[in-house]
């Protein structure tokens, strides 16, 4: 099932989900309620979605980039979801990269991001999960997270003054 997707100024947007329950993970609604973020994920084309952004106020998210007409050139990702993630950085060095977000629609802005992250916590299933990453999936990792502690992007850029409607970024940044 598609869920809708909360916009910036929704106050769900702004609070810290709760940790998922452990014996939760294992019901079907929880399965169910994964399997409706990622298709919701696929029908707007984002590589990354977290709970609190279909309103469920719950600590997961998904992530995977393949081919993305929104992200053409974005390395692949394979499916992945985090329940109660912790994420540290594993890098001494930020980078900085255009990012969006489907809860800001038709927007771009540059975000510096940690060049690698370890995030620990579970996998859909309950198990265990733990992730270094770097480069795009570190940043997508670092933007998710961020969702999960009401945060979203413009609060982590270093000024305004790059951020951009989605039809000038194709038309003056896309090609850097
Ligand atoms: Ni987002």
């Amino acid at each position: 099932m598609i869920l809708k997707v909360a916009r910036l100024g929704h106050p769900v947007l702004r609070r810290i989900p709760k940790p998922v329950p452990p014996a939760l993970i294992a019901r079907p609604e929880f399965q169910r309620f994964v399997d409706d973020l990622v298709e919701t994920m696929h029908e707007y084309d984002g590589v990354g979605i977290a709970a609190p952004q279909v309103h469920v106020p719950l600590q997961v998210a998904a992530i995977e980039a393949g081919a993305n007409p929104r992200y053409p050139k974005a390395p692949r990702i394979p499916l992945t979801i985090v329940v109660n993630p912790r994420l540290r950085p594993a890098a001494t060095r930020r980078i900085e990269d255009w990012e969006g977000c489907l809860s800001l629609p038709d927007l771009r802005g540059r975000v510096p991001r940690w060049a690698a992250v370890v995030v620990e916590g579970l996998d859909r299933r309950g198990r265990p999960l733990r992730l270094t990453s770097r480069g795009f999936f570190a940043r997508v990792l670092q933007h998710e997270w961020d969702h999960l502690q009401g945060r979203v992007y413009v609060d982590r850029m270093r000024g305004l003054a790059s951020l951009t409607h989605l039809a000038e970024y194709a038309r003056f940044w896309a090609k850097e």
